[in-house]
């Protein structure tokens, strides 16, 4: 737009003056009834309802969501940002549908200034507005018609508005650049778009967008749509660029960008399923040679995802930007996903095994989206699983089919299973289904029960109705919905036919209900009986064996569970139902079968607890390395065996037996698994004589398999690379001399030539620097803050920043936490990580504890009680605690601080978790502590 745009103001000198002017306009408008087409406001001053706010006094009462009756049809939306004065400003007209005659409208708002508006009824004629409210609490901006009420029809809500661009990096943000440069992004998800521009801020109000972006002219802008105009205004050396306007859509997927990119290109192939289209991949100009891996994996996931859905990619192009300021890892807006760096930019010669497979995932669960969430999206927040269960299981499949190699769908055990089924066995976790309102609740539902449980059941699911049908089931739900919203049941419901090909007298929903409508999971206990029968039976599975709680879910705590099991003679993929109103199942094998192990590959999701017997008998397997037991069995072994162990159900001995077979175990997952395994049970013994034994124990367990390693440059294929990055770590981590001495060596002399002389392999810079500065000298851990400072590949950095927390001496660590603060040193995304890494070291534990409590006003201005990464803070730093004193501090903290925000339940799974831990000192530590010790002697004697 023209330059007539500079006189609304920006900074907040002239928006004083220009709510002044306002206020006298205002009030001349209403004392004179004058007919006017337009009149202005200062919402924020001038016209609060006090009596709104305190007429509600409990948040509970309050009704955080807009009327279905009134319904936005189109934004037409323009937003200018000033990088230079970090402030924005915009106009948006909304058209709507009155649905019913009312007396007021409501849009979200926060955090904007409103300096004008006005409403018109679709053929433009003006209608009088009586007042307008801001009612912050509920951020929400209020129009008034008064006695006058607005008829059923088509209106036009016209508002301008101005907002500031530094004030975190949610909304409409800048992002700092190298050399002092800046650029604008967006981040909507969940509820930031109404940081942005005034709207509908819910996810089932789709509307269209004609966005048009004002920017320097050097400069790009991107938006979810194609340009389709630009005009360069020489005066202000602005551009104005209009893009298409869009498919209807949620809020919550509009981005706006704005900065001075280059990109790659390539077309991508439907294969007759739409129109071929581009995918462009954007980042920093000195940074486009790290594209090349997003841009091709993005491409083959594309061409996979359109196959799979067989529905056409929705819009006429797909972007793709790295941007350095990011809250999460990526959102998936629509024709333009956003990335954190770390999530998108390779650079081949720096760049580990897994930081690439970290990317593709993180890419190929975005593009998953690009149908499934924004063609057909959640209704409400109650169901963010649908979204996120979902992209977090394609992610896999589409992995799995462009890079086999990668064996994703075994790691998806180590990757999302497995650490689900410890946050899902707590009284602290909830229903994947689960009812949110408020905006912390909902930020708060983006976790790993919406996430990784999520995905887990809907793999359970393909597992049981077969990969064909679930492609199909979901192909007909997308084209069914498309441009719209849905609940689970419409999910199910698209799934149900081909269900019932396989199971006719069984409800897919009811099945499916059991799982997403209750917390927790079940565990399957084998009991044998006489004629080679085997009896299971269920019940739920908890941690902390003298949990109790109420019954308060519709399926009383039990389960439709899918039985798949092994014998010594076959594997038997064929269901076995086992209805959570039936008491028991059977399973009847030939006389000369064996049972060997239940549920395959840990497609179910739930545990499985055999008699002592069995458990020899299964060790026995493992160790003969029976080929009954995939790759995906051996690992699922191992966590159940710990998990039951962990909760009093199987004696340690037992999971600890199972470890001995690892000599022999020579793949990735399983020993991923174990490592996962080792290192809880560290967490637990730290501070006792017991933990030496440990290491002795895992330096013994991976002796053999340590010599075949090589420390030099190898050609390994991707997932033997893992393994090796794995077992060389366990030795440095376990502290076997030879791998000390090489890491300290290799480290030093990377050190002393500044990072230079010496070349470590991607794979091994993870390891190398963490472990050679274990020991480190102030001076050394001076020498790596300053190349830290230098670096440029943010892969690298995240290695030093995580290497920079290793030292043992406190007084390192306290230097790091205090240069960590300064956003010139480390960015506001990456401070709560460093805070994590340095309270996973024992030595900085207390320390990050002492800061956090003493910091924790600072902490909320910088990133808000709406963070769920602040919240999620708490959890993660306590994770370790095992003592009461440690508790009461927790207790006396959470008291002292009783606004949560969107921490509230993060805040819970931590004093519960903490509670268990001092539980297990006093169950396990001694059981533990002397089979270590038993088993030690033992080698030593040999
Ligand atoms: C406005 O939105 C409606 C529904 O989303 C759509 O059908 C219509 O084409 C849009 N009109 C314009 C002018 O964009
Ligand atoms: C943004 O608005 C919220 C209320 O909706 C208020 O508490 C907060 O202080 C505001 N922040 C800024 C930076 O204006
Ligand atoms: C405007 O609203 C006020 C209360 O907020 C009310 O007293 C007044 O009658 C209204 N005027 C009209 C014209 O509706
Ligand atoms: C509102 O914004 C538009 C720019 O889109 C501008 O033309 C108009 O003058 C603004 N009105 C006021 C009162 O600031
Ligand atoms: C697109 O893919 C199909 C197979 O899926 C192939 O036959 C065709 O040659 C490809 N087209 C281009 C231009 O690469
Ligand atoms: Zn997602």
């Amino acid at each position: 737009m023209k330059s007539d745009m500079m006189s609304w103001a920006c900074p907040h000198k002239v928006i004083v003056m220009l709510s002044l002017l306002s206020f006298s306009l205002f009030v001349s408008t209403i004392a004179l009834s004058v007919k006017s087409t337009t009149h202005r406001v200062e919402g924020n001053i001038l016209s609060t309802d006090i009596s709104k706010k305190t007429k509600t006094k409990e948040d509970h009462v309050i009704n955080y969501r807009l009327s279905r009756d009134v319904r936005p049809l189109n934004y037409t939306l323009i937003l200018w940002p000033d990088l230079e004065r970090r402030c924005f400003k915009g106009q948006v007209t909304i058209r709507m549908r009155v649905l019913r005659p009312t007396t007021n409208i409501e849009v979200h708002v926060k955090n904007l200034s409103i300096n004008y508006v006005d409403f018109n009824d679709d053929a433009n004629r003006f209608v009088q507005i009586n007042t307008t409210n801001l009612i912050p609490k509920r951020e929400v901006y209020e129009v008034q018609f008064g006695h006058n009420e607005i008829s059923e029809g088509v209106y036009k809500l016209t508002l301008n508005f101005t907002g500031k661009l530094d004030t975190g990096i949610v909304g409409f943000y800048q992002s700092k650049l190298r050399g002092g440069l800046s650029m604008v992004a967006s981040k909507f998800q969940p509820t930031y778009a109404r940081q942005a521009f005034p709207c509908f801020d819910e996810p089932d109000f789709k509307a269209t967008y004609d966005i048009t972006l004002v920017k320097p002219i050097d400069y790009v802008a991107l938006s979810n749509m194609n340009e389709i105009s630009k005009s360069v205004d020489k005066s202000t050396k602005t551009e104005t660029v209009t893009f298409a306007t869009s498919v209807p859509m949620s809020t919550y997927l509009a981005c706006f960008v704005v900065c001075n990119f280059d990109y790659k290109e390539t077309l991508i192939n439907t294969s007759g399923i739409g129109k071929d289209f581009t995918l462009r991949s954007f980042a920093q100009k000195q940074q486009t040679h790290k594209i090349d891996f997003a841009q091709d994996i993005g491409k083959r996931a594309t061409e996979f995802y359109i196959k799979y859905y067989e529905v056409p990619y929705p819009l006429p192009k797909l972007d793709m930007i790295a941007i350095p300021d990011y809250v999460s890892g990526a959102t998936e807006h629509w024709g333009l996903i956003t990335y954190r760096e770390t999530s998108f930019l390779v650079d081949e010669a720096t760049t580990s095994s897994q930081n690439k497979i970290s990317v593709a995932n993180t890419i190929a669960h975005e593009l998953a989206h690009m149908w499934f969430g924004n063609l057909v999206t959640m209704k409400w927040w109650d169901e963010v699983w649908l979204n996120e269960g979902f992209a977090s299981y394609m992610q896999v499949k589409s992995l799995n089919a462009i890079e086999p190699s990668w064996t994703m769908l075994d790691q998806f055990l180590t990757k999302t299973l497995h650490s689900v089924l410890v946050t899902d066995a707590k009284l602290s976790s909830h229903p994947i289904v689960q009812k949110v309102e408020t905006p912390d609740q909902i930020t708060a539902i983006f976790d790993s029960i919406s996430y990784n449980k999520g995905a887990s059941i809907l793999r359970m699911l393909e597992g049981f109705i077969g990969e064909e049908n679930f492609r199909k089931g979901v192909s007909d739900y997308l084209k069914k919905y498309k441009y719209g919203n849905t609940v689970t049941q419409e999910l199910l419901s698209s799934l149900e036919p081909y269900f019932k090909t396989l199971y006719p007298h069984l409800s897919l929903k009811y099945i499916m209900d059991t799982w997403t409508r209750q917390m927790g999971y079940p565990l399957i206990t084998v009991r044998p009986a006489a004629n080679n029968i085997y009896i299971l039976t269920q019940s739920r599975f908890l941690l902390d064996p003298a949990a109790t709680y109420d019954d308060d879910s519709e399926f009383h705590y039990r389960w439709y569970v899918p039985i798949t099991y092994s014998t010594s003679k076959e594997k038997r993929d064929d269901i076995l139902w086992f209805a959570d109103t039936s008491d028991s199942v059977e399973i009847s094998l030939s006389d000369d079968e064996k049972l060997l192990k239940i549920n395959n590959n840990q497609m179910g999701y739930y545990r499985v607890n055999y008699p002592l017997d069995m458990w020899s008998q299964i060790i026995e397997q493992l160790k003969v390395k029976s080929n009954m037991l995939t790759i995906s069995d051996r690992a699922h072994l191992l966590d159940d065996a710990f998990a039951l162990s962990d909760a009093g159900i199987l004696p340690y001995d037992i999971a600890l037996s199972l470890t001995q077979y690892l000599p022999v175990e020579k793949d990735f997952v399983p020993w991923e698994t174990a490592s996962a395994k080792f290192s809880h049970l560290s967490k637990k013994l730290i501070n006792t004589p017991a933990y030496e034994n440990l290491k002795k124990y895992v330096q013994h367990l991976i002796s053999g398999l340590y010599t075949e390693q090589s420390w030099e440059k190898t050609n390994l294929d991707v997932i033997q690379g893992l393994l090796r990055t794995r077992v060389l770590t366990l030795a440095a981590s376990s502290g076997l001399p030879d791998a000390e001495r090489r890491v300290r060596n290799m480290f030093l002399n990377w050190l002393n030539s500044h990072g230079t002389n010496t070349i470590i392999e991607p794979d091994l810079r993870s390891l190398i620097y963490y472990y050679g500065m274990k020991h480190a000298s102030a001076e050394d851990w001076e020498k790596l803050w300053a190349l830290y400072l230098q670096e440029e590949d943010v892969q690298e950095q995240t290695k030093l920043r995580s290497a920079l927390s290793a030292p043992e001496d406190v007084a390192i660590l306290k230097r790091y936490l205090n240069l960590a603060w300064d956003e010139k040193n480390i960015r506001s995304q990456d401070y709560l990580n460093v805070l994590q890494l340095i309270s996973t070291n024992p030595s900085g534990n207390g320390l990050v504890w002492d800061e956090v409590r003493n910091r924790w006003n600072t902490l909320v201005d910088r990133f808000t009680l709406n963070s769920r990464y602040l919240g999620n803070l708490i959890p993660a730093i306590t994770s370790g605690f095992n003592t009461e004193k440690q508790l009461q501090e927790m207790i006396s903290f959470f008291e002292e601080n009783s606004e949560a925000g969107a921490g509230a339940s993060a805040r819970q799974r931590a004093l519960e978790n903490v509670r268990n831990n001092i539980k297990w000192t006093s169950s396990h530590q001694s059981t533990v502590a002397s089979w270590l010790e038993n088993y030690v002697k033992a080698i030593k004697s040999i």
